[in-house]
């Protein structure tokens, strides 16, 4: 077993990766070289992606691509997008076309309220801790002044705060529910310093207060944000009429009819909703990744709304009445477009300026329009052709990547396979001669 490290994270970027190689690989040199090839040869811009993180010793790139034909709301966007799946760009992007003369994607926001809570436990009377609460909520909200300040002068800042008995969930257990806006920051920061105050606040007012006695518990555990915002959401949908789905009205309609059937499984089997689900964060999360925002926190956001109604289910849903098919979901959507990396990160800040700086209900329909793009495109493909041919195809580029292929071979190999079936074992033959051409 090898000894605790001390200290690591005071040593320098250059003293980590000496230490680390030193250790655990086999040839420290090759390793350190492979470190080396991804850390910018500008100091002071290397040092800048350093702070993004802790103990950082290079960089791990990701493919930054960008999805052209977006039209939502009547404008056009071309998406950046950073994903390492083969197909999610080349997807987001047919779908993207497909809609565009169609009317695009039509989105519309429908609240921007985030919210924390101060999480605390107490046995005694309650209705004296309420009425307690009642006569100093006020206080509780002022409190915060020095930093809701600015933010309320731009519209936002503390909306409520709530008394909640939870005691029907855990024995003693109560919350301070508070309600933010927090116009075009994602606001965690902003958020969790105001509930820090308001516990701290909380606390010193039971303590000061004579209401109680000391046979009384009382006690604050903690303070969080919630990644639970079903109150800060956006709507998108498509549609058109049934009969431009498909070469002739028959084609069209039975398109349309298995479309909505796949959504209609999505929201009654919890094994299709997670991997429908799953499609609609492909495109949320590259363009979040892009814009240089929480993905996890928008994961974990998204997967509890998909839940909201006790079973987990598909977001999306897809009808047809009167001609007119429609796809359509509401989703969860706690993003910024100031602060954190948004001008820090080069590449986030180019992906800003692509998006034409939008503010952050702006970002809030693109991504949106984005995720139903995505699940667009995997059920079309599911219902049609099959996930398998278009995945694949672009997948051949990794097996050719992996198995050493040549740039002649690679050209070779992309033509035959433009209308075969492709696997690793196929790709291996071929370029071994063992396929006859
Ligand atoms: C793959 O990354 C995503 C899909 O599985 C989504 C879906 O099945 O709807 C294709």
């Amino acid at each position: 077993m090898n000894k605790l490290i001390h200290g690591f994270s005071k040593l320098s970027s250059e003293e980590k990766i000496d230490l680390v190689t030193n250790r655990f690989f086999e040839n420290p040199l090759k390793s350190k070289q492979v470190i080396d090839l991804y850390r910018l040869a500008n100091k002071t811009k290397q040092q800048v992606h350093e702070r993004f993180s802790e103990n950082t010793i290079s960089n791990f790139l990701l493919p930054f691509s960008v999805a052209p034909n977006f039209l939502i709301n009547q404008k056009t966007y071309c998406l950046p997008m950073v994903t390492e799946e083969s197909s999610v760009v080349a997807a987001a992007a047919n779908a993207a076309k497909f809609w565009y003369s169609r009317g695009g994607f039509q989105t519309r926001v429908d609240k921007m309220v985030k919210k924390g809570q101060v999480h605390f436990f107490f046995s005694g009377d309650n209705k004296k801790l309420e009425h307690l609460f009642d006569t100093h909520k006020s206080h509780l909200i002022k409190s915060t002044k020095h930093i809701t300040h600015n933010m309320d002068k731009r519209g936002g800042g503390i909306q409520s705060i709530k008394f909640i008995n939870s005691t029907d969930l855990l024995s003693d257990y109560y919350q301070l529910d508070l309600e933010f806006i927090t116009i075009d920051a994602m606001g965690a920061n902003f958020i969790n310093s105001c509930l820090e105050v308001i516990a701290q606040e909380w606390n010193s007012i039971y303590n000061n207060s004579d209401l109680f006695s000391t046979s009384d518990y009382f006690e604050v555990l903690m303070s969080i944000l919630s990644n639970h915002n079903p109150d800060c959401r956006v709507y998108v949908k498509v549609e058109c009429p049934v009969n431009s789905l498909g070469q002739n009205t028959t084609e069209a309609h039975n398109y349309a009819r298995r479309f909505v059937l796949a959504c209609k499984i999505a929201s009654v089997s919890l094994s299709r909703a997670v991997t429908h689900n799953k499609g609609i964060l492909n495109g949320i999360d590259a363009v979040l990744i892009a814009t240089g925002n929480d993905f996890r926190a928008v994961e974990a956001s998204i997967h509890s709304y998909a839940s909201i109604n006790g079973a987990y289910q598909s977001l999306s849903q897809a009808s047809i009445s009167k001609g007119i098919f429609r796809f359509e979901m509401t989703i969860p959507l706690s993003i910024g477009t100031i602060g954190g990396l948004t001008k820090l990160h080069p590449l986030v800040n180019w992906g800003h300026q692509l998006l034409q700086w939008p503010n952050a209900e702006r970002l809030m329909e693109i991504i949106a329009a984005a995720g139903l793009a995505q699940n667009f495109s995997a059920i079309n493909s599911l219902i049609t052709s099959g996930i398998q041919s278009g995945h694949m195809k672009m997948h051949l580029q990794n097996i050719l990547s992996h198995l050493k292929a040549t740039d002649e071979q690679r050209l070779k190999a992309t033509k035959y396979f433009k209308n075969r079936k492709i696997s690793v074992k196929m790709v291996e033959d071929y370029l071994n001669h063992k396929t006859s051409p």
